[in-house]
């Protein structure tokens, strides 16, 4: 079984969600706490195993090119005013040269057209997926719970978590066929269905991995849900001929896309960050105690 090296971060989406703070930076450099959110799907990726990563950018996108690269002046700023851990920190947080890459999706046709612009620098070997609005928050990390899977089962995998019953409209939803475990085989998987036509509560969660034949599918892919090219829509495809599973996995997902997801990503990463996690718990536990506060 081949290993699991590349992971494809799609990062070209406008994030009109949260407009207008994403007018003039890309959504996924959002600060949550004191690292852009994207900071955190890359150390997940990292800590599966995965060696290269391939950005999906597209226009405007031009400050998630440089957070990956060195910022020499900073740097040297920093080593002139003696700030060494920031400045450590920083340079261990780097990629390693060539261990990243950078392709544009021209035009926005969908997460499927995404995807399927990272065909070439992935080649022929299965990959994973790794949607950076949502942050997983676990231990292990979500990515590294389905590879271990993976190192089981083969083929594909996808991550799902169940979803009240009235939210099926705002994401993929798959139709289980038989459960072992926390592994699931399927019949299907729809794109955001009416809560009436979901064929469970089960959602996909933004964490994939993919055999290459999933380009294929890609290509030929015709628009779906909301007009786009629906990566959900391949897999569906992909799942008539190529073994799939989907893992119900251990932890907490935040959607940073949205207003509310966002705010209670940033609560969550500082109740237990390292330097503020005691006094950010305290601060909210005070914004609770507030009169006008209802819960
Ligand atoms: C995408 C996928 C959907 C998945 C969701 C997870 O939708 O298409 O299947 O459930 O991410 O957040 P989007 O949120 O980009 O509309």
């Amino acid at each position: 079984m081949k290993q699991i090296r590349k992971a494809v971060l799609p990062v070209a989406g406008l994030g009109t969600r949260v407009l207008p703070a994403t007018k003039s930076i890309p959504k996924e450099m959002m600060p949550v706490v004191d690292r852009p959110a994207l900071q955190y799907v890359v150390d997940e990726a990292h800590e599966a195993g995965i060696e290269h990563i391939v950005f999906v950018t597209g226009r405007n996108k031009g400050a998630i090119e440089d957070y990956f690269d060195r910022a020499y002046e900073l740097e040297a700023i920093l080593q002139l005013k003696n700030k060494t851990a920031i400045l450590e920190r920083l340079q261990k947080e780097l990629p390693i040269a060539g261990a990243t890459s950078f392709v544009r999706q021209q035009t926005p046709l969908g997460l499927g057209h995404a995807i399927w612009c990272a065909r070439d620098i992935i080649g022929d070997e299965p990959f994973a997926v790794l949607l950076p609005d949502v942050l997983v928050k676990s231990s292990p990390g979500c990515l590294k719970q389905m590879v271990e899977a993976y190192a089981e089962t083969g083929g594909n995998m996808i991550a799902v978590d169940q979803i009240p019953a009235d939210q099926t409209d705002k994401y993929g939803v798959i139709a289980p066929k038989s459960q072992n475990g926390k592994l699931y085989e399927m019949s299907g998987m729809v794109e955001k269905p009416a809560p009436k036509d979901a064929p469970s509560n089960l959602k996909i969660t933004g964490r994939y991995i993919l055999q290459p034949e999933i380009f294929k599918f890609l290509e030929l892919q015709k628009p779906g849900a909301g007009n786009e090219i629906q990566l959900t829509d391949a897999m569906a495809k992909l799942m008539e001929v190529s073994p799939f599973h989907a893992l119900e996995y251990d932890g907490q997902d935040y959607d940073c896309g949205s207003k509310l997801g966002y705010f209670e990503a940033v609560c969550a990463y500082a109740v237990d960050h390292e330097e503020i996690g005691e006094e950010a718990r305290a601060l909210i536990q005070g914004f609770c105690k507030l009169p006008e506060y209802k819960s």
